[in-house]
């Protein structure tokens, strides 16, 4: 497994594009399954979770194919076609690599009447059940069974769902696949469906998107309450994925802890203010470059600075508008170099904390208790071999490694490539010391 060798120390500077969004992108092809017309996905990034859906898709009937002419830097094109739906099985092999594969369930269930999906286990952070998807497409009419660890969906009699109110909101909040599977299933049911505290988050205004441009009738994305008007037939559409917020929110964490500058192209400025805001509270500034008069507010190119000295911040994360999850790991890389106490509370994923121990290996005073870790600043860390087995995690580790004095090395990056295209490739063209160790070399 390959791993990256960080020489801490380096401060960032360049310009960088980020990336079309991997959580929108997932759902986004899944909704492929809703028609045999075909489907053009643009600015993918090339990532092993896009990969694994492609092959999903591609088992489950779906002709993938990807833009041959872009260079490796690229991101990608796809267009999406259903060629046959004889094979309904989402099968363990493939959901066990990536639970997003059941953004496949509503969708398929929608359009084939019927679908039989591996039930996702649980990850790195957590438990991570999916009561709440049930729900919602038990509440259109479908029956579900669990035989031999799979999801089997059934639509009822005449294989249409039908609409309905749904009430989505679980103990940790709204659901984002959640919604997204019964979205995509009630565009195609028979009535109204209204999904009632729905997620807000923006792949989930990027799916309603697409989905409108397929021809589905949808009100409310991006508010706790959709309207979704079931229509008999989807159609063919051309639609660019937006920007990876996640993405964007690290890079800014990446200029910020070198004490470094970067210009980013295709920041999500609207999808971020609660980083942005929590950044600013820090002591990091980030200013839009680009003229305000016609830039899209969502693919923004802003400057990114930060303070010598930092300042010690709060954070909760939540749903949608609230600070993500996603970003926790790469904050609380940050806050160790702040000049004080910091107070860092999961309220998605409570055991989402595997970086907590390792960054304490670098040097990191933090004290957890149940879903809290204070932070408390240090004047330097210290590069050391390190892991995690989540993705945000392994990203809050490499941007102590870019800081750290002396070597950090971050074994199993094959869960940072997973979400991040290269990241090593796009932080050394900025000046960090940062190779990637393919196994065969280690
Ligand atoms: N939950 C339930 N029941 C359900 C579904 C969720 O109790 O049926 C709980 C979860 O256990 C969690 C909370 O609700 O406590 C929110 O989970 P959600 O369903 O929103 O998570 P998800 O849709 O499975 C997506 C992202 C995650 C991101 C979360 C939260 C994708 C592919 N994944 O997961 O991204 O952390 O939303 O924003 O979109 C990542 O990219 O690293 C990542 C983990």
């Amino acid at each position: 497994m390959d791993s990256f060798v960080i020489e801490g120390g380096r401060r960032l500077e360049g310009r960088l594009r980020v990336n079309g969004s991997k959580n929108a992108a997932l759902p986004l092809m899944a909704a492929s399954l809703l028609t045999d017309a075909p489907l053009v996905l643009r600015d993918v990034p090339r990532l092993a979770d896009i990969a694994n859906m492609a092959r999903l898709l591609t088992e489950l009937g779906v002709e993938v194919e990807q833009s041959e002419n872009a260079g490796d830097d690229a991101p990608r094109d796809f267009t999406l076609t259903t060629r046959s739906t004889d094979e309904s099985h989402a099968r363990y092999d493939i959901v066990r690599t990536m639970r997003a594969s059941v953004c496949v369930l509503g969708p398929m269930l929608a359009r084939r009447g019927q679908a039989r999906v591996s039930m996702p286990g649980g990850c790195a952070i957590g438990e991570r059940p999916v009561d709440l998807h049930l729900r919602g497409l038990r509440a259109l009419g479908a029956n579900i069974e669990l035989d031999g660890g799979d999801i089997i969906a059934t639509a009822p009699a005449g294989g249409r769902l039908r609409g309905s109110t749904i009430f989505l909101g679980g103990a940790f909040g709204s659901t984002v696949l959640g919604t997204a599977n019964v979205m995509c299933a009630a565009t195609l049911a028979e009535g109204v469906t209204i999904i009632e505290s729905a997620a807000c988050e923006p792949e989930i205004v990027d799916l309603a998107r697409l989905l409108t441009a397929m021809g589905a009738r949808i009100t409310g994305a991006g508010s706790p309450r959709i309207l979704i008007e079931g229509v008999d037939a989807l159609g063919a559409a051309d639609h660019t994925v937006i920007a990876d917020r996640i993405e964007a929110g690290t890079l800014c964490c990446a200029a910020a802890i070198t004490n470094g500058s970067l210009e980013l192209e295709n920041f999500p400025l609207d999808a971020l203010l609660a980083v942005v805001d929590r950044l600013e509270a820090v002591g990091v500034k980030i200013e839009p470059i680009d003229n305000p008069t016609d830039a899209d507010r969502l693919r923004r190119v802003v400057r990114v600075t930060s303070d010598r000295s930092l300042r010690p911040v709060s954070v909760t994360t939540q749903p949608h508008p609230g600070f993500p999850t996603d970003c926790q790991a790469q904050l609380m890389a940050l806050l160790c170099f702040a000049e004080g106490n910091s107070v860092v509370t999961e309220k998605i994923f409570p055991d989402r904390f595997l970086h907590v121990a390792e960054l304490t290996r670098m040097g990191a005073t933090l004290v957890r208790q149940g879903a809290t870790v204070v932070v408390s600043g240090v004047k330097e860390l210290r590069g050391a071999p390190v892991m995690a087995s989540d993705l945000r995690a392994s990203a809050g580790l490499v941007l102590a490694g870019l800081a750290a004095r002396g070597t950090t090395t971050v074994n199993r990056v094959y869960h940072l490539d997973r979400g991040y295209d290269r990241l090593e490739t796009k932080l050394a063209s900025c000046g960090a010391a940062i190779e990637r160790r393919k196994e065969s070399e280690s």
